[in-house]
């Protein structure tokens, strides 16, 4: 089966910034009176602003305190404050591995896609300059989050791929979901200290170890000739 397209996270597998979305949020909850830990962050991993800013509420039991008004300047201002944290992101913030997969994937004329949950990933490309190696980036506005496939399917439209031809690499479980649901084959991108999501076809403890042959053996796939 031939290869068709490669399907990148971009939060926990590009660059480093899902620290940022904890350090951001944990602030925010604070304020409300609400703790987060690292354990029910990896909750959030993959998870939309306003349904994390849901899932932070009913974790503090103020699920009913808050109008949809006062939830999006909350949201709001969570943004403002993950918006300056990546103020100092530069390329050297790509995680090892993932540039050279992005060059193996354009030589062998393998579409490499974002397909993020993040409003932001235009911006956090510009700061890594990976901009040019990305045929595309979904706009994950208006379409169902993760774990629904839609993000995954709308990634595999816009390089004119086949779903099953694709490959999505994730470092979160509703990721890892989404892209099964999608019927694609699924890369789980594990860290040290926190468990790998589960359901994924190929477990990475480290992006280091992405390389388009890893890739192709694990899905049985071949670059088209
Ligand atoms: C995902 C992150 O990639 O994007 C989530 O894993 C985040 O933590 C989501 O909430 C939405 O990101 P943003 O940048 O649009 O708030
Ligand atoms: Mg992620």
């Amino acid at each position: 089966m031939e290869l068709q397209a490669v399907l990148f996270d971009l939060d926990g597998v590009v660059t480093d910034t899902a620290k940022y979305h904890f350090t951001a949020w944990r602030n925010l909850a604070r304020r409300i009176g609400i703790d987060i830990d690292g354990d029910f962050n990896e909750s959030l991993k993959g998870i939309e602003r306003m349904q994390s800013l849901e899932r932070i509420l009913v974790h503090g039991g103020r699920e009913q305190d808050y109008s949809q008004e006062e939830k999006e300047r909350l949201a709001q201002e969570k943004n403002e404050e993950y918006v300056s944290l990546l103020a100092g992101l530069t390329p050297e913030d790509t995680y090892p591995g993932i540039k050279e997969l992005l060059i193996e994937l354009r030589e062998r004329r393998i579409p490499a896609v974002i397909a993020s949950a993040s409003k932001n990933a235009p911006l956090i490309l510009e700061a890594l300059r990976l901009n040019e190696h990305f045929h595309a980036i979904v706009d994950p506005g208006g379409i169902p989050g993760k774990p629904a496939p839609d993000i995954s399917l709308q990634g595999a439209k816009l390089a004119g791929a086949d779903p099953a031809h694709c490959i999505g690499i994730e470092d979160s479980q509703a990721g890892i979901e989404a892209i099964k649901a999608a019927g694609m084959h699924a890369v789980g991108i594990g860290e040290a200290g926190i468990p790998a999501p589960s359901g994924a076809d190929l477990v990475c403890s480290s992006t280091k170890e992405l390389t388009l042959r890893l890739l192709l053996d694990s899905a049985g796939m071949a670059c088209k000739r």
